[in-house]
């Protein structure tokens, strides 16, 4: 069961900058993680949060919860959150971080992420797709 978090305005997705971000809303983003977890024979629960301190709440009970993985997309809280970041290491479940556009090709602030280095690995810029292979990821380690 992997637990996907969607941190501060990614409940505006569709309506938010949808030249960087899409148009696809969350709760359709939430409907395809539905049926992509279907196909790798996961369970998929998905939360959004525009609070820093809920994100870390569940993050810290994500392994009590029966989740054996994290997919987050930490928002903003990518580039300042070392609360995010301290939480991610005080547990052990595998985390993958996924941001829908390129960090790496917008402002300068952007391009640091201080969360990343606690994650397995990072998918930047790949829309939704890159939730659906941070998925495969995870389902892959516990098949
Ligand atoms: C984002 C990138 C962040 O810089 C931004 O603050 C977001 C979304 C992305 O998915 O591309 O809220 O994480």
């Amino acid at each position: 069961m992997i637990l996907v978090l969607h941190g501060p305005n990614l409940n505006l997705l569709g309506k938010r900058e949808p030249e960087l971000y899409g148009t696809l809303t969350l709760e359709e983003l939430e409907e395809q993680l539905q049926t992509w977890g279907e196909e790798l024979g996961t369970r998929v629960e998905s939360r959004q949060s525009n609070h820093e301190g809920e994100l870390v709440e569940w993050i810290q009970r994500a392994e009590e919860e029966g989740f054996t993985g994290i997919v987050i997309n930490p928002g903003a809280l990518t580039h300042y959150s070392y609360a995010l970041l301290d939480a991610v290491r005080a547990q052990s479940l595998p985390v993958v971080e996924v941001h829908l556009s390129n960090i790496y090709a917008r402002e300068p602030f952007r391009a640091h992420s201080v969360t990343a280095p606690a994650a397995k690995g990072v998918i930047t810029g790949l829309g939704p797709l890159g939730y659906r292979y941070a998925l495969a990821y995870l389902a892959a380690l516990t098949s």
